[in-house]
């Protein structure tokens, strides 16, 4: 099974991502992950992609594509994988169509995860992931056992450059702009499936699991 989940910054994108993957065995690709590890290993695609997601904006399509590409033409993404933050500009969308038919790769759904916006930027701005091995917490909605630390491996937690709140603004307007409307080239595909986000992880969670579930039955 290959997937994607979509939805604005904070919606629950990676910590869905996370619990799905585990579920049904799938590879996570974060694209922002990818370029948050590409920037520190200090990689020329880092140091590019660094000055736009600084800002708060989209590294350019060229960039992102080929990122993509590469990854997904690797032999692990074979049996499933879950694509999370990409695409999120049409031209992205219409570019990843010619990467999965050169691979011929089929994606059998489109998960939408849906929050409003004065609940993104409590969920941002309360975030904090671990340096070491990228768990996501917050620190009131999902916290840790201890404030600074990880729960499952001890490594430090930190709080992502792009979540200050005038960043965080930023990328809502970005996400409206320029990825929100790129949904309905997947709306017409037919493979596209709304879920409230609004409400707890766990529950959230289960939502998707049953509708992954019916779509594997068919
Ligand atoms: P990316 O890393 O993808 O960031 P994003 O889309 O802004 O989304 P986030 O990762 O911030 O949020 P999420 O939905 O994963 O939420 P999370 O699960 O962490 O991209 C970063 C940047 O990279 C972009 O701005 C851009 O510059 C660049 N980039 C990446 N992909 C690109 C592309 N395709 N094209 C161009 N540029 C690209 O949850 C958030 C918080 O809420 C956490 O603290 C979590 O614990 C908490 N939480 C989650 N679910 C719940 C819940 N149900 N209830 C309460 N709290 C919850
Ligand atoms: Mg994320």
């Amino acid at each position: 099974m290959h997937l994607m989940i979509m939805g604005p910054p904070g919606a629950g994108k990676g910590t869905q991502a996370e619990r799905i993957a585990k579920e049904f065995s799938l590879l996570h690709i974060s694209t922002g992950d990818i370029f948050r590890n590409a920037i520190k290993e200090g990689t020329e695609t880092g140091k590019k992609a660094k000055e736009y997601m600084d800002k708060g904006a989209l590294v350019p399509d060229e960039i992102v594509i080929e990122v993509v590409r590469d990854r997904l033409s690797k032999p692990d993404c074979a049996s499933g994988v879950l694509l999370d933050g990409f695409p999120r500009t049409l031209e992205q969308a219409e570019a990843l169509d010619d990467v999965l038919n050169d691979l011929g790769m089929v994606f059998d759904a489109v998960i939408n995860v849906d929050v409003n916006e004065e609940e993104l930027l409590n969920r941002l701005t309360g975030r904090r992931v671990c340096r070491n091995c990228g768990t996501t917490y917050h620190i009131k909605f999902n916290p840790p056992k201890v404030r600074t630390i990880c729960d499952h491996c001890g490594g430090e937690l930190y709080q992502r450059s792009d979540d200050t709140i005038d960043t965080v603004k930023e990328r809502l307007v970005v996400y409206k702009k320029q990825t929100f409307p790129m949904m309905e080239f997947y709306q017409r595909k037919g493979i596209f499936e709304n879920f409230d986000g609004a409400r707890d992880i766990d529950e959230v969670f289960q939502d998707i699991k049953a509708y992954l579930e019916k779509k594997k039955e068919k």
